[in-house]
């Protein structure tokens, strides 16, 4: 079991003993094996580790896009693996936000229409929904920029504006596969820049990646081989 700074009361997010198999015709895959991390409100942790290491998999299933073979979840003390479809959907809208590389937004929708759909989903009027985009919007760097479609922004405003979907609604958790994939090395460290300032306002960031600019950012560095999580190292002093 790994040491945490974060005590089981403050964890926001606990990651205990989870494993994950995929068994197709020929063989039995350990995604994730035995997977523990806890983190809490404010800290960027970064999930490190090689292709088909098991990042995506930790991160779907804390997401509740997938299910756990074994262990548990809990994310603001609830457990993931004992909520039905629905219920996983509806903590993803209210609790937990995920971003991809690719930044997965309506193109048919504005920058503030796509911000403001989790809110009208969760009931939030069409109005406030919008004002409640535009506060989030000029949060993440974009204000003003809220009547753009996708296609008139940049790749980095694209994924900023993920990220202001994501946390829209006052959702405390953010999960990120490989948010910087898509993005060269200067867009890549905005993007790690605003990770932090979020996170230095209270967010938890779950950062899974291959790009090592992530752990300058990072409070904890978590690395996956194999499926496990095999190290761990604070970062802080490098922060910058
Ligand atoms: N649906 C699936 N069926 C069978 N095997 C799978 C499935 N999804 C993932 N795997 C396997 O599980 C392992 C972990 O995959 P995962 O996508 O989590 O890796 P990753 O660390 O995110 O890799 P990358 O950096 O390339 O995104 C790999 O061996 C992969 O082939
Ligand atoms: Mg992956």
């Amino acid at each position: 079991m790994l040491t945490s700074p974060a005590s089981a009361a403050e964890a926001l997010l606990a990651v205990e003993g989870v494993s994950r198999r995929f068994v197709t015709r020929s063989e039995t895959v350990w995604a994730v094996r035995d997977a523990d991390l806890r983190a809490s409100a404010g800290e960027f942790v970064c999930v490190f580790g090689a292709s088909g290491s098991g990042k995506s998999t930790l991160l779907n299933l804390i997401a509740g896009l997938d299910q756990a073979d074994a262990g548990r979840i809990l994310v603001e003390s609830t457990e993931v693996g004992r909520l039905n479809e629905d219920q996983r959907a509806r903590l993803r809208l209210t609790n937990v936000g995920v971003i991809f590389q690719d930044h997965n937004l309506i193109e048919e929708f504005t920058a503030q229409e796509n911000v403001a759909l989790p809110l009208e989903v969760t009931g939030v009027p069409y109005r406030r929904a919008l004002e409640l985009a535009d506060q989030q919007l000029a949060r993440v760097g974009l204000e003003g920029l809220g009547s753009r479609l996708p296609s008139q922004l940049s790749g980095g405003q694209r994924q900023r504006v993920g990220i202001a979907r994501a946390l829209v609604g006052d959702r405390r958790v953010l999960l990120a596969d490989e948010p910087t994939g898509a993005l060269d090395s200067s867009n890549s460290r905005a993007l790690f820049r605003l990770l932090r300032q979020l996170c230095d306002q209270g967010t938890l960031a779950v950062v899974c990646t291959h790009d090592p600019m992530c752990r300058e950012y990072a409070d904890t560095v978590y690395e996956m081989v194999d499926g496990s999580v095999v190290r761990r190292e604070r970062a802080a002093e490098e922060t910058t």
